[in-house]
C-alpha cells in the first residue's frame, strides 16, 4: 500500500507520514530532504538555486548529505524550495522516489507533488494544511525553543513567499489531488491530527475506492 501526504511546510506532514508508516509498519521517505540535499549542495558549490544548470549539477549530491541536521534549517529550505522550480531538477530525483512508493512493502511519502505525479495511483492520499500563521507560529516556538532569536512576522513572510513559490511553479504544483482527503490541522493539536490521519487511511483499507 502507497499511502501519499502531500501539504506546505510546517502543516504537520512529516508527523503524520512518520506516525502512519510506524502505525502501519511501512518505511517512510521524506522527499523533502531531497529537494534539501540539493539546495545545500547549491550552497556548498556556492551555486545560484535559480539557475538550473547549477541547480541540476547539484542532484548529483553525496547520499551523507541526508543526514545532515543542517538540512533542516531555513536557509537550506528556502534554497530547496528555489531549486524545486526546475522541472529537470524534479525530473532527476523521480526514479528515486517513485523506486521507493513502488517497493513491495508499500511505503509512505510526504513531501508536494506523492499524490499528484510520483504516485498518483497511491489509494490513500492525504493533503494535510494548515493556515499561514498557525504554521508561522509553529516553526516560531521550534525555533526559539532551540535558541535562535527570529521575529515571529519574518517566518510568516518567509512560509507565505514559499507557498507562493511551491503552489505557482508550473512543474508539479503543490496541491491536492483531487481523491486527497484534506486534514486541516489550524485546530489540531499533533496527537489529534494523528489519530484523524490513521483513521482515514484504516476507513480507506476497509472501503478502497
Ligand atoms: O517539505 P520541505 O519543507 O522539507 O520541502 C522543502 C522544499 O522542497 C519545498 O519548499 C518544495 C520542495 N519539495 C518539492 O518541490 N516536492 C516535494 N515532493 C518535496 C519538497
Amino acid at each position: 500500500m502507497i499511502i501519499a501526504v502531500d501539504g506546505p511546510t510546517a502543516s504537520g506532514k512529516g508527523t503524520i507520514a512518520k506516525a502512519l508508516a510506524a502505525h502501519f509498519g511501512l518505511p517512510h521517505l521524506d522527499t523533502g530532504l531531497l529537494y534539501r540535499a540539493v539546495g545545500r549542495q547549491v550552497m556548498l558549490a556556492g551555486g545560484n538555486p535559480d539557475d538550473q544548470h547549477d541547480a541540476l549539477a547539484a542532484c548529483d549530491f553525496d547520499d551523507h548529505l541526508l543526514d545532515e541536521d543542517i538540512l533542516r534549517s531555513e536557509e537550506v529550505g528556502g534554497f530547496a524550495s528555489r531549486v524545486s522550480v526546475h522541472p529537470a531538477v524534479r525530473h532527476a530525483l523521480y526514479e528515486r522516489q517513485r523506486a521507493f512508493a513502488t517497493q513491495d512493502s508499500g511505503a509512505v511519502l510526504d513531501g508536494r507533488d506523492i499524490g499528484t505525479v510520483i504516485a498518483p495511483e497511491a489509494p490513500v492520499k492525504l493533503f494535510v494544511t494548515a493556515s499561514v500563521q498557525e504554521r508561522a507560529r509553529r516553526r516560531w516556538l521550534e525555533m526559539t525553543g532551540r535558541g535562535i532569536d527570529v521575529a515571529l512576522a519574518a517566518i510568516e513572510r518567509d512560509i507565505a513567499a514559499r507557498d507562493a513559490r511551491d503552489m505557482n511553479r508550473a512543474d508539479a504544483p503543490l496541491m491536492a489531488a483531487p481523491d486527497a482527503l484534506v486534514i486541516d490541522t489550524t485546530h489540531f493539536g499533533r496527537d489529534a491530527a494523528i489519530e484523524a490521519a490513521i483513521e482515514a487511511v484504516a476507513a480507506r483499507l476497509i472501503a478502497p475506492r
